[in-house]
């Protein structure tokens, strides 16, 4: 088996190379004068299991591009098998038509993934389950909830709290913490007025005197964890924290949150994070390394990967 790191978040990759005691595969990543991607592996991949790692995230074109590019130079190398492990899934939200004469351009890159060469996906918490068949290869997609949960039971009382989805398409993802968890649910009713503006229409479920944890999948701007940390605060929950898998936070999110009624954010290392936003005291981060690197080991030893969630 045999790693190797696009450049979207060298970091994640070291730390799973090191869960997996396995060295990053040399590989030169360069810009041409016009920005055109040129990728040269500097190491025999010929018949190799290669797990390529990178987030599809800020710049997302750039870094979708890497990644196909670098797919596409080990196909030619004779890789034997290519996984792509995509920690964020960039392009995610775009999953569906929203109108007449728009794209469905998550269909669009998980083709282009698939063409470039890779033989299987592994991801993390996909924006919605459905996006998975969009890969027409074998395609993993992991959940944060156990790395989310151990890190709740270590800060909090687990009877004062209550899970909150920020809107209604992240009730399942919700509801799976809650469950984990033993406590209580509510759903933040959300409209989307234009896109990148949210509004909180009503709070579904009594949040007065719990300390509310908002789930999502990812956060952008901030403006739907800010928004929902501002109703519930009004419904009188005593403290809002949030929890999330992927910290886009563009923008100056982290700065909206840092002047939020949120008291805190805390997102997983699926997206390396802006050294200025690490330095906020109401932004925290959590490692899935060592859980994507057990999922690659049980994939490259073809064991089940679900009983990771058992
Ligand atoms: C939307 O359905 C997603 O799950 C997130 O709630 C959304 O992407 C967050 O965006 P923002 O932080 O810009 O409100």
């Amino acid at each position: 088996m045999k790693l190797i790191s696009c450049t979207a978040n060298l970091p994640l990759a070291e730390a799973i190379a090191d869960y997996l005691d396995a060295p990053l595969t040399e590989r030169r990543i360069d810009r041409f004068s016009d920005n055109e991607i040129f990728v040269r592996v500097n190491e025999n991949v010929r018949g190799e299991d290669i797990y390529v790692i990178q987030s599809t995230s800020y710049p997302a074109n750039d870094t979708l591009m890497e990644l196909l590019i670098c797919l596409d130079a080990l196909t030619r190398a004779s890789a034997q098998r290519i996984t792509a492990v995509i920690p964020y899934f960039g392009y995610a939200r775009q999953d569906r038509k929203t109108d007449g004469r728009t794209p469905i351009s998550s269909k669009l890159v998980a083709n282009l993934i698939a063409s470039a060469g890779a033989d299987r996906v592994l991801t993390m918490d996909l924006h919605a389950g459905q996006i998975q068949g969009f890969f027409d290869v074998p395609t993993d997609n992991l959940i944060s909830a156990p790395v989310m949960e151990e890190d709740i039971r270590k800060r909090f009382e687990v009877k004062d709290l209550m899970i909150v989805s920020p809107d209604v398409g992240g009730v399942v993802r919700a509801r799976a913490l809650a469950n984990r968890l033993g406590v209580d649910l509510a759903i933040v009713d959300k409209r989307r007025p234009r896109a990148g503006e949210s509004e909180v229409m009503n709070i579904i479920g009594d949040v007065a005197g719990r300390h509310c944890i908002l789930v999502d999948d990812i956060c952008d701007s901030g403006g739907t964890l800010c928004n929902a940390a501002a109703a519930l605060k009004a419904k009188g929950a005593t403290r809002v924290a949030a929890y999330v898998t992927h910290g886009v936070f563009s923008n100056g999110a982290i700065k909206r949150i840092e002047a939020s009624e949120l008291d805190e954010v805390v997102a997983c290392d699926t997206i390396r994070q802006r050294d200025d936003d690490l330095k906020s005291e109401s932004h925290r981060v959590l490692t899935v390394a060592p859980l994507l690197g057990e999922a690659i080991r049980r994939i490259a030893n073809k064991e089940s990967v679900s009983k990771l969630f058992d």
